[in-house]
């Protein structure tokens, strides 16, 4: 049996080779002989976690577009008959609006990951740019997403949302008109707003994927020393011609280590999934359990906890001289001035391992102003107190990016190995 098997095997495999001879280069350059450094670590868990969830999000949306009507009467009453009586609907719908934050959860690690080890750095920094685009789809996404079920927060949340464009001169009213296709979220916003959650975002988010893989994949993967892993006595037992610190990806990452990261995630998901999918109003707000109605406005109008840090600096920042614009423009300054990392670093080298403590300080003081920023945002932004420390805090976030090629130059560093090291 185990020989007609492998016979078989062979002979499809011979008859696809013959057809298609570009197959097996491609799988051996991106697989078997893609040589990744041997020294990762759990913060390299997360690239290949966001690939999984990415395939989540498509898989169990398919299921939750089968029984979803995309019209403002019907969405809302909709979602609670996929959650009543779609058989398994509660489970498809929860591990679809689970995975959306734990999608960011994901990324947010992936990019501070990126950060400690100075993974955008030269020869790396297309991979950064195609990660910080996926970055903003993702947010598209994810935005569009939490409008489909015709909640009040959706109606209220797209409402504020799209409004921002209004804060344009000149341009703004119309703007706002021509993306709710209305002068308020309706029919026409809840359709277009499908079409591009489920068809057109979906393809750019894939095809941006297989683009940041394929960038990587050109320069190779950096590691927590940030040193190169070509460097060294060339020739592993692998192959004589590999780099001395690689080790095949496949099989020794993808079941050695990304397949042991994926079964521990899945573990933490479910345990979200079947015992607390709101999160305690974090994942699924409470305000989107009752249908939006355009004549009640909830108490706070708040977006899910992956935009706050953004929303808490549209909120604290003031509207000089009547012009409401500064707010807005402050919150996507916010997320354009991190496209620009790689080239304000001018750190010599590129791991925090190797790095003094003024970098480490600055670098803990950008997570402290996200996470506190993340929580002002998620607030009623009723304290006067509250608005002051976002002011400060968003100063300091900005004073992290724009100060950076003076403190990554000024900062001591540390002699760095000459091969990548095995510590932890
Ligand atoms: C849908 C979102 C994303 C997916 C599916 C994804 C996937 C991946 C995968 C599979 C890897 C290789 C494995 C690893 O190094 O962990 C990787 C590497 C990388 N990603 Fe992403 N990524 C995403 C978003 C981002 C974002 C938002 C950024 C930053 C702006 C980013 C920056 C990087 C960098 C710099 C590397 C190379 C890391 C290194 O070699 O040290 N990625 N990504």
């Amino acid at each position: 049996m185990a020989n007609f098997l492998t016979r078989t095997t062979t002979n499809v495999m011979d008859w696809v080779n013959a057809r298609a001879p570009g197959m097996m280069p491609f799988y051996r350059k991106h697989m078997t002989e893609y040589y990744a450094p041997k020294n990762f670590n759990v913060w390299y868990y997360f690239g290949s976690l966001a690939t999984v969830v990415l395939v989540n999000q498509i898989l169990t949306g398919i299921f939750l577009t089968m029984h979803f009507k995309p019209s403002a009467a019907e969405a809302f009453s909709s979602v609670e008959y996929i959650m009543r009586d779609v058989e398994w609907g509660w489970l498809i719908r929860y591990m679809h609006s689970t995975g959306a934050s734990l999608f960011f959860i994901v990324v947010y690690l992936h990019m501070f990951r990126g950060l400690m080890y100075g993974s955008y750095q030269k020869p790396r920094e297309l991979v950064w740019v195609i990660g910080m685009v996926l970055y903003l789809v993702l947010m598209a996404e994810a935005f569009m997403g939490y409008v489909l079920p015709w909640g009040q927060m959706s109606f209220w949340g797209a409402k504020v949302i799209i409004s921002l464009f209004g804060a344009i001169p000149v341009i703004g009213n119309g703007l706002t008109e021509w993306i709710m296709g209305d002068y308020l979220p309706g029919d026409a916003t809840l359709n277009r707003f499908f079409a591009l959650h489920v068809i057109a975002l979906p393809l750019v988010l894939l095809l941006l994927v297989v683009l940041h893989l394929g960038a990587l994949h050109e320069v190779g993967s950096n590691n927590p020393d940030g040193v190169d892993i070509k460097k060294g006595p060339k020739g592993n037992r692998w192959s004589t011609t590999a780099p001395a610190d690689g080790i095949p990806f496949h099989p020794y990452y993808t079941t050695g280590k990304d397949l042991f990261g994926v079964g521990f995630f899945l573990i933490i998901a479910a345990f979200i999934i079947f015992f607390e999918p709101t999160f305690g109003g974090l994942f699924l707000e409470h305000d989107n359990f009752t249908e939006a109605n355009r004549l009640v406005t909830p108490e706070h109008i708040k977006p899910t906890w992956y935009f706050t840090p953004y929303y808490a600096m549209l909120r604290v920042v003031p509207s000089f001289f009547a012009i409401k614009l500064w707010g807005v423009l402050v919150m996507f300054a916010a997320i354009a001035v991190l496209f620009l990392v790689p080239w304000l670093d001018k750190s010599p080298v590129k791991s925090y391992r190797y790095r003094g403590k003024l970098s480490w300080a600055m670098l803990l003081m950008l997570a402290v102003c996200f996470l506190w920023l993340g929580k002002i945002g998620g607030g009623p932004g009723t304290d006067p107190a509250e608005t002051i420390i976002g002011r400060v805090l968003t100063f300091l976030y900005f004073v992290f990016f724009i100060t950076m090629p003076i403190w990554t130059k000024l900062d001591r560093t540390k002699p760095v190995p000459e091969r990548v090291t095995m510590h932890d």
